[in-house]
């Protein structure tokens, strides 16, 4: 069986999941571990395989997200890590997320890099995954479930990994079109978003993005004349298209 972890506010992460998980052909499950832990560790038997899902924050995996896959035990099982990045880099992600697999306890055998749609700056990368992104995928699960085995000094970043760092931008509610429904404060996974007043803690947010992508009003939103100068920079750096890469 393969159990699919994945960690996705803003859904693209969960897109590659599904498309990923389709492809291996197995009986499957998909954990999704956006809202936090879940207890399935005890699902998990000999010879059966993982596949760990997270996108990129600063050129790393995200704490939250980290924290919640170093919980799961590998007895020795196979798996695969795959981290969904937004056209700027990847840097030390990728070997982040295959490390805490490996430290788990499981045998790494495939990793990758894929490609999305910037979640903070929508224009760049827009409208991937694609359908080459896709057959990307499908081509990398095919390859990971036939591989022996990989050998982690061959992926791409480095060890110590960069420090962590957090992105200044944060959603706010743009108030002439929230309906007060509550969903952006449900949805949020740190929790950051007052149930009752709907405020922002900036310092529990993650920047992540899930409330942009849960509220159908788009209420919430980046906004200022910081976020304007800052999409355009990062625009005009990180337009040029990136290409999975993937690691056996
Ligand atoms: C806080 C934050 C930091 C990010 N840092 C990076 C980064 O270092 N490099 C990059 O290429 N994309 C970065 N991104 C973009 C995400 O990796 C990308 O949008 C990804 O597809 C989000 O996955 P999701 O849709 O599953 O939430 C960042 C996004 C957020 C919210």
């Amino acid at each position: 069986m393969l159990h699919t972890f994945f960690f996705s506010p803003a859904n693209t992460t969960r897109r590659y999941a599904l498309a990923m998980t389709e492809s291996f052909g197995w009986d499957s499950q998909l954990i999704d571990l956006t809202h936090g832990p879940c207890p399935v560790e005890h699902d998990l038997v000999e010879g059966d395989t993982v596949l760990f899902l997270a996108p990129v924050y600063a050129g790393r995996i995200p704490p939250i997200a980290a924290e919640l896959f170093r919980q799961i035990d590998g007895r020795g099982m196979k798996a695969i890590v795959a981290i969904v990045y937004g056209n700027r880099d990847y840097e030390d992600a990728l070997l982040e997320l295959a490390d805490i697999a490996s430290e788990d306890g499981f045998e790494v055998v495939g990793a990758g890099a894929f490609l999305a749609q910037h979640c903070i700056f929508p224009k760049v990368a827009q409208g991937r995954p694609d359908e080459a992104d896709l057959a990307a995928a499908a081509d990398f699960i095919r390859r990971a479930k036939e591989s022996a085995g990989l050998d982690l000094s061959t992926i791409k970043g480095n060890r110590p990994y960069k420090e962590a760092s957090t992105v200044p931008l944060k959603p706010q509610t743009v108030e002439a079109d929230c309906i007060s429904c509550g969903v952006c404060a449900r949805e949020c996974p740190t929790g950051a978003i007052n149930q009752e007043t709907l405020t922002t803690d900036n310092d529990l947010c993650i920047s992540c993005c899930r409330c942009i992508a849960v509220c159908n009003s788009q209420a919430r939103k980046f906004k200022g004349i910081m976020y304007a100068t800052a999409e355009k920079i990062f625009r005009a750096k990180n337009s040029r298209r990136r290409e999975p890469e993937l690691f056996f």
